[in-house]
């Protein structure tokens, strides 16, 4: 397979290294494996249900990857699959190292062979985050309920109820199969059995091999219920629920006292309402709803910030046994272990440029947990600039349990370094947008995004021809080249990196080295005054191929000051040149959304709807999972890709944009639609509700949450101001309009 070929077939640099053993596998195992089926498709299961919030099937798909997935951002599975996965265990040394494959204790299954089941379906209910098997019988209904506890977060749960209809009275009987293989090639573990009815089952363990020469395995925990071969609803008995539960952990009493404390709830009748009105509480602090009849725009959007949350920690954290959150992975929490094409649940730029945005904009809380992640590591990311020959600290182009480098092939790691000024980018917007300072001085954050622009300050070199400070042999986020000098991209996210400490400082009454700024105003952005566009980098030719969005990137999410012509000419430049594809058709769904966005800015409704409809083009029936491309192959579930496309409604659709004092909203009404309302939209301190119709927009402010910052507001919309009170709509023309804080200093 030729290169470039190699190249374009794999969405993400270190893809690459998974398709070949792919290929690999394949040859060797072909005479034993009868169907190695690499592409995922799912969609002769169609979704019947008319509600945007539940993905129902009569038949369950057969393809594994078809599957839901439930979580809580400490564990996660993919419904009735062998495997579990916990955020922090990791197993495999550097490259190989990827979320151990945990035997499952939880997939129970109701049987089918020997009973008539009159009607069947199986359905994901996003709104109380619970997958369902439903069987309608000639005597009774039953329910089994599949979640990840929102509450309890080292809880998986099953829950298996029978009714009886009215007027019948024979015993009912169901049977269940249980698998449970304790093998694994990742962990090893020591089960014991119950030695009375009604004690759980307990195994011990640990992974094999830490992630390197110096760092600790993960150690595991497990208890759970016996699971019996059938269920029987006794004559006379109208209904009845069976609960099995399933506690992980890497600590042996938080395992146990979880096991506990889910056994009060169930004796209490209380353990599916603690969890459902969790996830209630949550889309109550963050939704987008659509009124109108684009069922599949809202259906979309409701799966993908499900799938997104339920890989991030609970909302208000674990209050019983908080633990420290590792960062979202490409593929959610339930994929990610070291099967192919799923990153090996790696955390990459995707989580701060693809993922963090839209949640930012709802849950600043469960951000600023996604910057935690990055913080905690920065020791790690210093050894890695002193190990390169930089100063400051060089995040890693991937990163797993300790923070090293884990990506397993060149030149990534030494080249596509804009990682680290993504991350002092998210930090800009979570300042922006929270004014909460206390990541900057209790998390380490002040000191993380010093030690990036220092980072910069030590990679920049100055050419005395320019006088001006340019940056060599990068790999853009266009990885189809590999080192050029003076990425755009690159270059403007070094300059935004350089600028925030002066900006941080200020809130905390810190100060730092001019250098930074000094560095930043005198930093090569390339330009051609010629064609009016950011050439990707020093001595791009235009019509050169590219992977996905990069010099667009410019425009949104960085927000550089350009005149509407140049940033046109940057759309239509690299979307196609003299007749000529520029951005690969098979690019990432992110590279749509991004199109989308700067079309929408410029109020070309068709250009923006065009590449809105390929933003979500990756959409798998029934239960919304993502492929990584839109033939389905790649990642699964690309929650990235969710993250791209949820950035087009809320940025595109919404028109909004955080910036330095204000909130700038521009609405747009999707096809179809009568209303868009962004619920529990966060802006610093106040959770709004912004509903945009036809021709007004409605703004007020439903709470103002116990955060850590909060600002009086108003709406600014050309020459009026109308401040905002709590509880109080304000109505407005469907212009565009700020929010703003009414007194910024
Ligand atoms: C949870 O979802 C199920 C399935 O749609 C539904 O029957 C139930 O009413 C939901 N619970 C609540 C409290 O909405
Ligand atoms: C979760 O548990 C905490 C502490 O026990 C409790 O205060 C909270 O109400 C629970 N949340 C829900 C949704 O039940
Ligand atoms: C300085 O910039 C000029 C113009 O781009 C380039 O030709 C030259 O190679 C650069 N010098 C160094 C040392 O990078
Ligand atoms: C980048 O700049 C360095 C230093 O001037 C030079 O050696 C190298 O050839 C340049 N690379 C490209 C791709 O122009
Ligand atoms: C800010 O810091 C300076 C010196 O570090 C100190 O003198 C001054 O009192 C501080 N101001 C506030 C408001 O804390
Ligand atoms: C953006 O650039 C225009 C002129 O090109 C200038 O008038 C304006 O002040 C700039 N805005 C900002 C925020 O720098
Ligand atoms: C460019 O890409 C689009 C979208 O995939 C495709 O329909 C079109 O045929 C391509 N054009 C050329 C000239 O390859
Ligand atoms: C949108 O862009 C297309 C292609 O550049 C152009 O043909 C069309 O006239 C534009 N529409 C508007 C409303 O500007
Ligand atoms: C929506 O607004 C447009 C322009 O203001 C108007 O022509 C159209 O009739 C309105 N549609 C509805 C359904 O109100
Ligand atoms: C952010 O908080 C600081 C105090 O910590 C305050 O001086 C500043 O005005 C706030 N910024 C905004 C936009 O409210």
């Amino acid at each position: 397979m030729s290169f470039s070929g190699y190249l374009s077939r794999g969405i993400k640099a270190c893809k690459m290294a998974d398709t070949f053993h792919v290929v690999y596998l394949y040859i060797f195992f072909m005479a034993v494996i009868a169907v190695v089926k690499s592409d995922c498709l799912c969609n002769d299961y169609p979704d019947v249900s008319t509600k945007a919030y539940i993905f129902e099937t009569p038949t369950l798909p057969q393809e594994a990857c078809c599957m839901p997935t439930v979580g809580n951002g400490y564990l996660a599975t993919t419904v009735y699959s062998k495997v579990i996965h916990v955020n922090s265990i990791y197993n495999g040394r550097y490259g190989d190292s990827h979320r151990a494959k945990i035997p499952s204790t939880a997939d129970i299954h109701i049987d089918s062979k020997d009973k008539i089941f009159n009607k069947e379906s199986f359905l994901l209910n996003v709104i109380n985050g619970t997958f369902y098997h439903r069987i309608t019988m000639e005597t009774s209904n039953i329910e089994h309920r599949i979640y990840a506890h929102q509450n309890w977060t080292r809880l998986l749960v099953n829950e298996i109820l029978i009714s009886r209809k009215p007027g019948t009275s024979d015993e009912i009987t169901l049977s269940l199969t249980h698998k449970f293989n304790p093998k694994s090639e990742d962990v090893r573990l020591k089960v014991t059995a119950p030695k009375t009815k009604g004690d759980p089952w307990f195994s011990s363990g640990g992974t094999t091999t830490s992630e390197t020469p110096t760092s600790a395995t993960s150690a595991l925990y497990m208890y759970w219920d016996d699971v019996p071969r059938s269920l029987t609803l006794a004559s006379g008995v109208d209904s009845q629920v069976w609960t099995f539960l399933s506690a992980v952990s890497e600590s042996k009493s938080e395992a146990w006292q979880s096991l506990r404390a889910g056994w009060d709830e169930r004796d209490a009748g209380m353990l599916f309402h603690t969890h459902e009105n969790a996830w209630q509480h949550k889309w109550m602090d963050g939704k987008i709803d659509l009124d109108g009849t684009n069922l599949k725009l809202a259906k979309a959007i409701y799966g993908s910030m499900y799938y997104i949350t339920s890989s991030l920690p609970p909302q208000g954290g674990d209050v019983h046994f908080p633990f420290h959150f590792y960062g979202i992975n490409p593929g959610d929490l339930a994929h990610g272990g070291s099967g192919p094409d799923s990153y090996k649940g790696h955390i990459f730029w995707d989580q701060e440029t693809w993922m963090f945005p839209p949640i930012l904009m709802f849950h600043p809380d469960l951000a600023l947990e996604m910057l935690k992640s990055r913080s905690y590591h920065l020791q790690a990311a210093r050894d890695n600039a002193a190990k390169n020959g930089y100063r400051g600290a060089q995040y890693p182009w991937e990163m797993a349990f300790t923070g090293v480098e884990v990506c397993p092939a060149a030149p990534y790691p030494t080249n596509e370094l804009h990682i680290s000024g993504d991350i002092a980018f998210a930090v800009q917007q979570y300042l922006w947008a929270a004014n909460d300072t206390t990541f900057l001085e209790s998390n380490d954050g002040f000191e993380t995004i010093k030690s990036i622009a220092e980072f910069w300050e030590s990679k920049v070199e100055y050419n005395q021809t320019l006088k001006a400070y340019t940056i060599n042999n990068i790999m853009p986020p266009d990885e189809y080249h590999q080192s050029v000098n003076n990425s755009v991209y690159t270059n403007t996210i070094a300059q935004i990196s350089l600028r925030l400490p002066a900006y941080a400082a200020s809130l905390i009454n810190k100060s730092v080295p001019k250098k930074w700024a000094e560095i930043a105003d005198e930093m090569v952005i390339p330009f051609d005054h010629r064609l009016q566009y950011h050439p990707e980098f020093e001595g791009y030719i235009p019509g050169t191929f590219v992977k996905q969005a990069d010099a667009i990137l410019l425009g949104y999410p960085l927000m550089v000051n350009m005149t509407a012509d140049t940033r046109r000419n940057d759309l239509e430049i690299y979307e196609t040149f003299e007749g000529i594809n520029v951005t690969d058709p098979d690019g990432p769904a992110m590279t749509w959304g991004m199109f989308a966005i700067g079309w929408f800015e410029l109020k070309n409704l068709t250009k923006a709807e065009k590449h809105f409809a390929r933003s979500y083009a990756n959409i798998q029936q029934p239960f919304q999972v993502w492929t990584e491309t839109a033939t389905g192959a790649g990642a699964v579930n690309f929650v990235t890709g969710m993250g791209g496309f949820l950035q087009a409604v809320v940025f595109g659709y919404g028109g909004m944009r955080l910036q330095k004092n204000s909130l700038r909203v521009d609405i747009t009404l999707p096809p179809d639609t009568d209303t868009i309302t962004f619920r529990g939209l966060n802006y610093l301190g106040n959770s709004l509700c912004i509903s945009g119709k036809n021709d007004s927009v409605d703004v007020v402010i439903l709470d103002k949450p116990d955060l850590h910052f909060q600002a009086d507001l108003q709406l600014v919309q050309g020459s009026h101001v109308y401040p905002l009170y709590l509880k109080t709509t304000v109505t407005v023309p469907r212009l565009d309009f700020s929010i703003e804080p009414t007194s910024p200093q």
